[in-house]
């Protein structure tokens, strides 16, 4: 168990800085999730946190030691690769047991620490294999078996499941959840998968160019977003984002429509630039919606139990409309949709929430 605290963290390789002045404090049994863009940094965060990268100034603690200078397996921190990094010549329980086997524990411990963790993940029956022998999901619970037999304070996964197909994925996201729930330990885990972030956060920490843009619980930032940028990496599909001008009369104008302008009157002036966001699914949700938006419908997805219209605004601004009944809409038809204004965001132009 333990807090994981980063105070002003900084990453440089040679001349480019990759992490700026990172400030964290993920609480003790915290599940915390990286997400951003590729490139972000959301690995060498990680790493930086697992010792395998240094850091180039400020100072990582974990339960309350700086660890700046803590080799790796000082840490308490176990982490899982997404490559699983399996030895192939091991069997399961060699591949689980190695890290106790070379930290020279007794063998009675050994023996009972894989023996729980292979009962957890239900790779009991699974011993004796060897990786080749096993599918991609099987050789993913060995290696959080091995993680788990080290008994961290901290896990830390980087993107575990993105080798796994659709199915698996779900299967293996659960299990991680259900471990969580009974080991109680920190955790911090990066992936793409909005699904995965939104059902296994405590946190979700959102990553842009090396910097923190967010950090809180997966429904404060997807309700209120501090700026464009979370608001349109939270979600899927993304918050559609519309260009506005601010009428005189505190009305806004998108698309030729206008509207009750979604903020005060002190936060934007009349004439300036501001940009709508609305998300897919908080379109025709309501027998009385607020307003409307003409929409020129370009393609419709059917997803089964919804689906996406992808279309256009009178102005060539792209929208995506979830409806769960679309009949038979066809491209080419226009339709409205409508909307609360409580669903509406709006930033200014520098991308800040304005409401
Ligand atoms: N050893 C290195 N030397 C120089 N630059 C590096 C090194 N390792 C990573 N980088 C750079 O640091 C940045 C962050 O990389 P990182 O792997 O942390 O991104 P990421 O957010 O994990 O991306 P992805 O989602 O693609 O895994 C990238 O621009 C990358 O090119
Ligand atoms: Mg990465």
């Amino acid at each position: 168990m333990a807090i994981v605290e980063l105070k002003k963290a900084k990453k440089s390789y040679g001349a480019v800085d990759i992490i700026h002045d990172v400030d964290l404090r993920i609480e003790d049994g915290e599940f915390a999730v990286f997400v951003g863009p590729s490139g972000c940094g959301k690995s060498t965060l990680l790493r930086m946190i697992a010792g395998l990268e240094s850091v180039t100034a400020g100072e990582i603690s974990i339960d309350g030691e700086g660890v700046n200078h803590v080799d790796p397996s000082e840490r308490g921190v176990a982490m899982v690769f997404q490559s699983y990094a399996l030895y192939p010549h091991m069997t399961v329980k060699e591949n689980m047991s190695f890290g106790l086997r070379i930290g020279k524990r007794p063998k009675a411990e050994i023996d009972e620490r894989v023996a729980v963790a292979s009962r957890i993940l239900q790779l009991d029956q699974l011993q004796d294999r060897r990786p080749s022998q096993l599918s991609g999901g099987q050789r993913q619970r060995v290696a959080i078996g091995r993680a788990i037999v080290r008994n961290p304070k901290v896990f830390l996964f980087d993107e575990p499941l993105s080798n796994l197909d659709a199915e698996l994925r779900v299967a293996t996201r659960v299990e991680i959840a259900k471990l969580h729930e009974s080991l109680g330990n920190t955790m911090i885990y990066v992936t793409h998968d909005q699904t995965e972030a939104m059902t296994l956060a405590d946190k979700i920490v959102v990553l842009r160019k090396g910097r923190v843009e967010q950090f809180g619980p997966p429904l404060e930032l997807y309700e209120n977003p501090d700026n464009v940028f979370v608001a349109g990496f939270i979600g899927s599909p993304k918050m559609n984002f519309f260009n506005g001008t601010v009428e005189k009369s505190g009305i806004v104008r998108v698309a030729g429509a206008e509207f009750p302008a979604p903020f005060s009157a002190k936060t934007s002036q009349p004439g300036s630039l501001v940009t709508i966001g609305i998300r897919p699914e908080h379109f025709d949700r309501d027998a009385t919606p607020d307003a409307t938006i003409d929409v020129l419908v370009d393609f419709v997805e059917h997803l089964g139990g919804t689906s996406f219209i992808h279309g256009r605004l009178a102005d060539g601004e792209r929208i995506i409309v979830e409806r769960r009944d679309v009949g038979d809409l066809k491209s080419g038809k226009s339709i409205k949709a409508g909307f609360k204004m409580k669903d509406v965001r709006a930033f200014d132009a520098a991308g800040l929430r304005i409401r």
